[in-house]
């Protein structure tokens, strides 16, 4: 494999990303192991993102590694489309037994955004299945995150994402936001105020009249837009009302799936449990794209009662790629081999004392912590918005250690296998960092 600077940079447009700033001052990756990437320079970088929020058992991971290389000698491809191969079915089984049997069966996908468009297809479907054709209203919530097919873009509410690409997708409302900064600045884990904004449901609600209104779907920690953490009772207010409303609740777990919150799910933190629950990422380790839909088992069953033929008119081609569930297989191993989960709530104390220990800094306005998973939110530079977290990105990287940003907010998600050493770097780091920021 290439470990030098490409000869050109032109043809590959990048995605989310400044494509001129970047061709004038890349940042090439050439490997990675544990914890660090190695950049083509030969500089270590320590990942403080798990490359994109999927990586959560470290890079390279032996096992894993191994298990896809065997699977592509034995079986490069197979459909999945009226016919199969065992790694899918035993992957299926291995990852209900991950839910600890809460879900009942699983559909695959090969992308977070997949698995949303999936969910959202089947909430629908669900409903006409039974009878209720005309719950065709979904909603989102303000600032969420939901990848970028139109459903996903449309349930979303990140402006920036949402504002070049038309109507989108119609019938569909968003529930606010919950990030408050003057009620719940500094707060490690659920904040305290806000559980009434889950009341809005009602609202929409009274306006449509639920029997329009098919599902909702949120991330029960928002990600992409910054690290928001649902207020205390908000999530299990939001599971009353929709089962009050008949409505289903979706959970899209893309980026708290698979440890992130030292539980298999967030859904296990929180102690909620949706209808429908998106994956991807973490799932094969961010080793090979696939993404993940469980359902309970009313949700599916549902649709078994159909005369006789296909039952769902959706899928993709690499849907259970064998390739994939090897890897995802091997994922699941090493979680169990290596207790990873155990290893990152032994973690999370330490975690959460260094990131606070950032309050202070010149420009920090909030600092909020769950799991392994930190916000860390800088006051926007007037009319540059965005400007100083992508220089403190941009610096960070200069300095050895891989942070993501998000607006004006460092969003952290290290490997769920760091050491006490790589928490003391990574924020020894980002404080220097910070205390040179313009
Ligand atoms: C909550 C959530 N949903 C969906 C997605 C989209 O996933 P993908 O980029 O794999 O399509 C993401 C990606 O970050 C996400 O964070």
């Amino acid at each position: 494999m290439n470990q030098e600077r490409p000869a050109s940079m032109s043809a590959f447009w990048m995605p989310f990303t400044n494509n001129r700033d970047f061709k004038a001052h890349p940042r090439l990756l050439v490997s990675a192991d544990g914890m660090y990437y190695k950049d083509v320079d030969g500089n270590r970088v320590l990942d403080g993102a798990a490359g994109l929020w999927c990586v959560p058992c470290g890079h390279n991971q032996p096992k894993i590694v191994a298990a896809v290389r065997e699977m592509i000698g034995q079986l490069d491809f197979a459909p999945t489309f009226q016919m199969g191969h065992p790694a899918a079915f035993d992957l299926a089984e291995q990852l209900m037994e991950f839910t600890n049997h809460k879900f009942g069966h699983v559909f695959y996908t090969n992308s977070g955004s997949e698995a949303v468009d999936t969910a959202l297809k089947m909430a629908l479907a669900y409903h006409r299945a039974r009878g209720e054709g005309q719950r065709t209203r979904l909603i989102g919530r303000e600032r969420g995150y939901h990848g970028v097919g139109f459903g996903g873009l449309s349930v979303g509410g990140i402006g920036g994402n949402r504002k070049s690409f038309g109507p989108l997708l119609p019938g569909v409302d968003h529930l606010p936001h919950t990030h408050n900064l003057a009620l719940n600045a500094y707060t490690r884990g659920e904040p305290e105020h806000g559980v009434n904004l889950a009341d809005e449901l009602e609202r929409i609600v009274a306006l449509h009249d639920a029997s329009n209104i098919a599902a909702v779907i949120v991330e029960p920690v928002a990600g992409s837009t910054g690290v928001l953490i649902p207020p205390k009772g908000y999530l299990k207010r939001l599971r009353e009302l929709c089962d009050r409303h008949g409505i289903l609740l979706i959970f899209d777990e893309v980026i708290t799936g698979f440890g992130r919150l030292t539980t298999p799910f967030a859904a296990d933190y929180f102690e909620v449990e949706p209808d429908l629950m998106t994956t991807a990422k973490g799932l094969t380790n961010g080793v090979i794209p696939m993404g993940a839909v469980f359902s309970k088992a009313h949700i599916h069953d549902a649709f078994m009662n159909a005369p006789a033929g296909i039952e769902l008119f959706h899928g993709y081609t690499y849907s259970g790629h064998p390739v994939a569930c090897a890897a995802a297989l091997a994922t699941l191993e090493t979680f169990r081999e290596q207790n990873i989960l155990a290893h990152a709530a032994s973690m999370q104390q330490y975690w959460a004392d260094a990131v606070h220990s950032l309050k202070g800094l010149p420009h920090v306005i909030d600092i909020r912590t769950i799991g392994l998973i930190a916000g860390i939110e800088l006051a926007p530079i007037a009319g540059k918005p965005g400007a100083r977290a992508f220089a403190a990105f941009k610096q960070a990287f200069a300095d050895g250690i891989l942070i993501r940003v998000t607006g004006d907010i460092i969003a952290l998600s290290p490997p769920l296998v760091l050491e006490k050493q790589h928490i003391g770097e990574l924020f020894g780091k980002l404080a220097t960092v910070l205390k040179h920021l313009d």
